[in-house]
């Protein structure tokens, strides 16, 4: 069978667990120098010192020769389909505009909105599937996709069949959890009429979206000249009525409640949190909200760092991202997220490794299934090119993996 795999030799490094890694827990990981990881039709059924004796009949066999083997990555926060591009923006941002004063002028997600309005189908598949590729040479095997650049009933599910359509194939390298993102800036068309746009999104996106199977989670930009709290909250509860998992973009620009509005709804995750207060630090520790962290958007928006390091340190879990856009941040690379989750973050490299594995996992509701190496979960994997896993800050924003394997097919990173 071609997913039934022995990869014996490996230095295996993994986070343990079906939940969030919490805390002090976030620096736990199992270590297991000469070890064999069996995989059988996809999924896990032996991970554990080498066996004695002879190998079993009817597996691939890969010799690790002792390089690291870690979980697969998930990279839970992405904007992975879009229209056009916007350079522009970022001279503009370069030479001193911020971020909000280019969304205010017209600019922004609304820009992206029209590009993927007139973009066609096949258009943003091929254009996801090429970011697609780029992620699974850096070890991603499963990536969150969202919305939210359709602003339209037609735009919005464009871009999640889209994404359903790269999941149907199975040969997909890295698997997609969509994300419904329908708030995530006021389209033209509903200028002055927020609440209006809101009813819109629960009475006849909701359902329909929940009907077709087409997305998992539920997001909302809640900022400061974007959506409100209330807003943010009417829309995530009805959402989570519906069985959404629901995420916040929280705190990213201001301090404005997101995170506290998290706790509040029992929140898969809240992500940025750039701005976050001590409260709502504590109140996410306290409910079990993944904290999503994307320092790649702190980086090119030239703002200060999410708290990482107080955030682990008061008991709650972390996860990274990417947060691939084309507008905030144009950059999936998570070579770079690593260095910079561990030197201004000041995660140490274990809690970064159970930040994009488990953690990440956790925040997509998935961490029953994939983000450890342990009997019964997927057979995504990551090798890298070195016996010492601390070679992943240290080797600065440059790609240290061979190979990425995907239910236990193998991808060499050529
Ligand atoms: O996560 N902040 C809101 N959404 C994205 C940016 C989207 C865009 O600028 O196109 C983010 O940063
Ligand atoms: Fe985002």
């Amino acid at each position: 069978m071609d997913n039934n795999l022995l990869i014996i030799n490996a230095h295996i490094v993994t986070p343990v667990g079906s939940g969030a890694r919490k805390g002090k827990e976030m620096n736990e990981l199992l270590n297991i120098p000469c070890g064999t990881v069996e995989v059988t039709d996809g999924i896990i059924t032996y991970a554990g010192p080498n066996r004695k004796g002879k190998l079993p009949e009817g597996y691939k066999v890969l010799n690790a020769e002792n390089q690291i083997l870690l979980p697969g990555f998930v990279d839970s926060h992405t904007h992975l389909v879009f229209g056009g591009y916007r350079p522009e923006e970022f001279i503009w941002r370069m030479r001193g505009d911020s971020y909000m004063s280019i969304m205010e002028r017209g600019g922004g997600i609304v820009n992206t909105m029209k590009a993927t309005r007139e973009a066609s189908f096949h258009e943003l598949k091929e254009k996801a599937e090429k970011y697609i590729h780029a992620m699974s040479r850096m070890g991603v095997t499963t990536v969150e996709g969202k919305s939210g650049y359709g602003l339209d009933k037609e735009t919005e599910l464009k871009q999640l069949k889209v994404m359903a359509a790269i999941n149907r194939n199975p040969n997909r390298k890295v698997e997609i959890a969509s994300t419904f993102l329908g708030a995530h800036a006021l389209p033209p068309e509903y200028k002055d009429r927020e609440e209006r746009y809101i009813d819109f999104l629960i009475d006849e996106m909701l359902p329909y979206i929940r009907e077709n199977n087409l997305a998992e989670n539920c997001d909302v930009f809640c900022e400061k000249g974007v959506f409100t709290v209330e807003q943010s909250r009417r829309l995530l509860s009805a959402a989570k009525e519906m069985g959404y998992g629901i995420k916040i973009h929280a705190d990213e620009i201001v301090s404005f409640g997101g995170a506290e509005l998290a706790a509040e709804l029992h929140a898969l995750s809240a992500d940025h949190l750039l701005h976050v207060s001590d409260e709502g630090i504590r109140r996410m520790a306290e409910n079990n909200v993944v904290a999503t962290l994307l320092p790649l958007t702190a980086f090119t928006l030239r703002e200060p760092y999410a708290r990482g390091r107080e955030m682990i340190d008061a008991g709650c879990a972390v996860a990274l991202a990417t947060d691939l856009n084309p507008g905030s941040c144009f950059s999936g690379s998570i070579p770079l997220t690593i260095a910079l989750a561990c030197i201004y973050m000041k995660l140490s490299i274990e809690e970064t490794i159970t930040a994009l594995t488990l953690n990440g996992a956790a925040a997509l509701h998935r961490a029953d299934r994939i983000g450890s190496i342990e009997v019964g979960k997927q057979g995504d994997f990551v090798i890298l090119n070195s016996d010492n896993y601390h070679i992943l800050p240290y080797y600065v924003g440059m790609n240290c993996v061979i190979m990425t394997i995907k239910g236990g097919m193998l991808y060499p990173v050529a």
